[in-house]
């Protein structure tokens, strides 16, 4: 009993304040999806912004959290039909609040989007363009949008959904008039009107679902290498369905095929939405958690993998009920601004991840003996470092507390 006292006193002291540490960091948490993300090697977490959730406090309370976020993209008004809704009406309002906003708060502003058969203004949907007329109508358009935000835009998204499903090129009436070279011309036009550092990116969806879709987004991106076309990345839009998003494996899998071609990967516009609202069960909320997981452990694993863009942190502002009824409750955050399951299992995800990277950092060479401990996905776990910083080994809390209670049992 004399021998096993001062054990079982340090043991009871170590869990009380592990315990505790735990609990605080819930309540007042130093770490959250941005800052996790950038210790785990990455650039960004970010989300989808817009000048309508601008007088939400509760909403700008988190999006301005520099621990939870690094990075916005306005969902809607850099669009060809809000920014430029008749020929030569150039209207920056929105598109300047959100860049004002990124630039505030020290986000990253991913721009979106410039070339795309959707939200169109009437006057260029249809209207009847010889190919020189609509070169020149694009050229006006991208540069004069481009030069407008110039240095703000970390990214722009040039050419959005240019595929079909099954690989062909999508009608629109930049294939219709021009074919094509409309996807090189946009890039070529960005490329001139932007500074050199601006990343120019090729964005769609279902590139991670579709192999035939896969495949042809390759080959638009190999095709414009060949033409000399300055492209730095493609967008991976990462609309999932829960329990139908593609495993870990295959989501690395697809990164890589781009990633392979030398040029940056990001998940642009993550949801993982339910099917059936209405009908959810618990399992699926589960389900939902592990899909997140899936997707962003799918960008740390590859290195040219610069970030993960959610497509509104919040249900309340989701564009998945409206567009796909039935579908929704596609984000992190509830309605009405409860931390989901996938919140708590992305976050669990990349504290673990990042203490595990920073125990191997211990083990090639730190310094200091001690006593580490680190909570993870796993739970909490305790480490004793050596002399070099060298692990020597670590132990779950939860066995630590078994073993107090059986030695309690024997005394
Ligand atoms: C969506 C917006 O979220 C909605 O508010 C809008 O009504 C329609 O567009 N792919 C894209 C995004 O590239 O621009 C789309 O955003 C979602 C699909």
């Amino acid at each position: 009993m004399t021998r096993i006292f001062p054990l079982l006193l340090a043991t009871t002291t170590l869990l009380l304040a592990t315990s505790s540490t735990a609990q605080s960091n819930r309540e007042h948490p130093s770490t959250g999806l941005h800052s996790l993300f950038v210790a785990a090697g990455k650039l960004y977490f970010g989300t989808a912004t817009e000048t309508n959730n601008l007088d939400d406090p509760t909403y700008q309370n988190i999006l301005s959290n520099p621990l939870e976020f690094g990075q916005q993209t306005p969902e809607n008004s850099q669009k060809w039909g809000l920014i430029q809704p008749n020929p030569g009406d150039f209207a920056f309002n929105n598109s300047d609040l959100i860049t004002d906003l990124s630039k505030s708060y020290n986000h990253l502003l991913r721009c979106h989007t410039l070339t795309w058969h959707s939200q169109l203004p009437p006057f260029v949907s249809a209207s009847s363009w010889t190919p020189d007329t609509l070169r020149q109508l694009l050229t006006t358009h991208i540069t004069a949008v481009v030069s407008h935000f110039g240095s703000a835009c970390y990214a722009w998204d040039v050419v959005n959904e240019a595929l079909n499903e099954n690989g062909t090129l999508r009608s629109s009436v930049f294939l219709d008039v021009l074919g094509e070279e409309y996807i090189a011309l946009s890039f070529n036009i960005a490329a001139g009107a932007a500074p050199p550092e601006t990343k120019l990116y090729y964005n769609d969806f279902n590139l991670e679902t579709s192999p035939q879709k896969q495949t042809a987004a390759v080959e638009l991106v190999k095709s414009l290498q060949a033409q000399g076309v300055k492209i730095d990345g493609v967008g991976l839009q990462a609309h999932f369905t829960v329990g139908q998003t593609p495993s870990l494996e295959s989501l690395t899998a697809t990164l890589r095929r781009f990633t392979d071609l030398g040029v940056d990967v990001a998940w642009t516009e993550l949801d993982v939405a339910h099917e059936d609202v209405e009908n959810s069960s618990e399992l699926a909320v589960e389900q939902q958690a592990e899909d997140y997981v899936a997707a962003v452990r799918a960008c740390i694993e590859v290195e040219r993998c610069v970030g993960v863009t959610v497509w509104q942190f919040t249900d309340k502002y989701s564009w998945v009920p409206g567009t796909f009824p039935g579908k929704g409750d596609a984000c992190l955050w509830t309605a009405d601004y409860q931390r989901k399951s996938a919140y708590w299992a992305v976050k669990g995800f990349l504290e673990g991840w990042v203490a595990r990277m920073n125990m191997t950092g211990a083990l090639v060479g730190g310094n200091g003996t001690g006593i580490k401990t680190v909570t993870g996905s796993k739970g909490t776990f305790v480490g004793v470092t050596s002399g070099t910083g060298r692990l020597v080994g670590s132990v779950s809390v939860g066995l630590i507390s078994s073993c107090v209670w059986l030695a309690l049992k024997m005394i």
